[in-house]
């Protein structure tokens, strides 16, 4: 059987199907493999309402052998196959279109070493980031990977969106947090594996390649991660900020001036604001008084009384140049959790606004301040009752804007699409900063990706999965 890289959905008679499943169930048993109704009741959709279909069979593996066994079945079946982390995702990349079976990395979580002298640490694809933390936490190190769905999604969810979140500013994108990563191709031979240094010129970076790839270039099974010095001093600093030209005079000030640099700078609009502490009344206000945009900024180094001396007199004189308006600092680890949980509110947003209409934009920093007005702007004029709110990840230029009017039917999403991907091609944004493409944004990648890369992208794929088994119809439009 042939199937071209880019059907939306390869097609398997129902016959050659339960061939596939049986194979499956016979070579790895009934508690790697379950069929429906066994698993009647469980959720295969991700967390941005994209709807999924339901598999055709749940498989399990408790070791990279069982998935490479598994692939290999697939691969002499023609069965698709879905990856499943912890289905916190934004971009609908782990929901079925119909006709796959799940792969969950479930089973395999457990962090397998601690290298304290290479600042390592190997683990298992399944294993949840939060659970990483804490473990190089105790390990006296840090991994700073950190972002709201920190309790649920996985190591391997987090690599094959190459996920960002809050610290990117200082330490990068989940890329860099990787010595190396271990992945089942789709014909079931294994790549990569343990290697835990931090230069490899070795030819094509597969590893690379294969982060950021959303399940459709292979199962990532294990990763080498980059652990960090744990910082032994935090400084942080709740700001209101007059204009977005000061917001920008504040992230070139914070970097050239703070001693121990910039590890967060989160900038949220009054509407996101003043929305979040409407609706969670949990959340305390740092400051009195509203202002034009909102500052998280932290400062995170080795040494504590020179840094957060050094914080303080950098504070004292924005206010005076009156580049920030106002500034709570935070003095306990309870003051900076509360400013934090401000920002961390989205995590509510399937309580608060369930017909939410979402983007994960990113332009070059210059430029977010303008794009903000203009996609606000535009949208406003539009649909005047609308709730808009606009936040990020300032520092690497990633805008969140979320959308929504109470009464409005699923219809609209493509209109509200329309205008803030038109204004992100308009000036040359990326459709997609760090949640990722899955099937949300296939129809906007071209806005931000030129035929010849779309065209290597489909080559890519072609080379290292021609059946197009991993994940079909994600990623890449058809
Ligand atoms: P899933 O949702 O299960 O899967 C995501 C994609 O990865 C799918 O395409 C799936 O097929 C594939 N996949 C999963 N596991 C594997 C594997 N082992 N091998 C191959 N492919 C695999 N993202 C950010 O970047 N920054 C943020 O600040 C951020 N904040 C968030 C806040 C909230 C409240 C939520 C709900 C999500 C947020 N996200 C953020 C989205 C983010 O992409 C995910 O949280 C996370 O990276 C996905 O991990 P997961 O294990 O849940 O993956
Ligand atoms: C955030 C998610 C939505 O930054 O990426 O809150
Ligand atoms: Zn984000």
């Amino acid at each position: 059987m042939q199937h071209t890289a880019t059907s939306l959905r390869p097609a398997l008679t129902a016959e050659q199907s339960e061939r596939a499943v049986r194979a499956l169930r016979d070579a790895l048993g009934a508690d790697v493999v379950t069929l429906p109704p066994e698993f009647e009741g469980r959720k295969h959709a991700d967390w941005s309402r994209t709807p999924s279909a339901d598999p055709v069979a749940l498989i399990r593996p408790r070791t990279t052998e069982h998935v490479a066994i598994a692939m290999r079945i697939c691969h002499e079946h023609g069965q698709p196959v879905v990856a499943q982390g912890g289905l916190t995702g934004l971009a609908g990349g782990a929901c079925m279109l119909g006709g796959e079976a799940a792969l969950s990395l479930e089973r395999m979580n457990r962090i397998e070493s601690i290298d304290p002298v290479g600042a390592t640490m190997t683990v298992l694809a399944g294993t949840p980031l939060q659970t990483v933390q804490e473990a190089a936490d105790e390990a006296g190190f840090m991994f700073p990977l950190d972002l709201g769905a920190r309790g649920s999604c996985t190591i391997g969810g987090n690599l094959a969106t190459n996920a960002g979140g809050n610290r990117v500013i200082r330490y990068g994108m989940m890329r860099e947090q990787v010595l190396d990563l271990e992945a089942v191709m789709a014909d079931g031979s294994v790549v990569g594996g343990l290697r835990r240094m931090i230069k490899n010129n070795t030819g094509y970076d597969l590893r690379n390649l294969l982060i950021g790839s959303e399940g459709t270039l292979a199962i990532i099974t294990r990763a080498v991660l980059r652990l960090r010095a744990k910082p032994r001093a935090v400084s942080t600093a709740w700001c209101g900020v007059p204009s977005y030209d000061a917001v920008t005079t504040l992230l070139r000030q914070s970097q050239e001036r703070l001693p121990a640099g910039v590890s967060a700078f989160e900038v949220m609009w009054p509407g996101y604001y003043d929305f979040v502490l409407q609706r969670l009344p949990e959340l305390r206000a740092p400051l009195e008084g509203r202002h034009a945009y909102y500052v998280l900024l932290e400062s995170s180094g080795a040494d504590p009384e020179r840094q957060s001396a050094a914080f303080e007199e950098f504070l004292s004189d924005m206010l005076e140049q009156g580049v920030i308006a106002d500034a709570a600092l935070a003095s306990s680890e309870a003051d900076a959790a509360a400013f934090w949980a401000i920002r961390d509110a989205p995590g509510e947003y399937p309580r608060l606004i369930p017909g939410r209409v979402s983007f994960d934009v990113s332009f070059a920093i210059s430029d977010v301040g303008d794009a903000a007005h203009r996609c606000g702007a535009k949208l406003r004029e539009r649909w005047p009752n609308a709730t808009i709110l606009i936040y990020g990840h300032l520092g690497d230029g990633n805008l969140h804007i979320v959308v929504q009017e109470p009464d409005w039917p699923p219809t609209v999403a493509p209109d509200v699409q329309q205008v803030v991907y038109g204004v992100t091609g308009e000036m040359g944004g990326s459709v997609s900063a760090e949640h990722g493409i899955g099937l949300k944004k296939l129809k906007v990648l071209a806005l931000s990706r030129s035929p010849a890369e779309l065209a290597a992208m489909r080559a890519i794929k072609a080379a290292l999965d021609p059946l197009n088994l991993l994940n079909p119809g994600k990623l890449l439009p058809p």
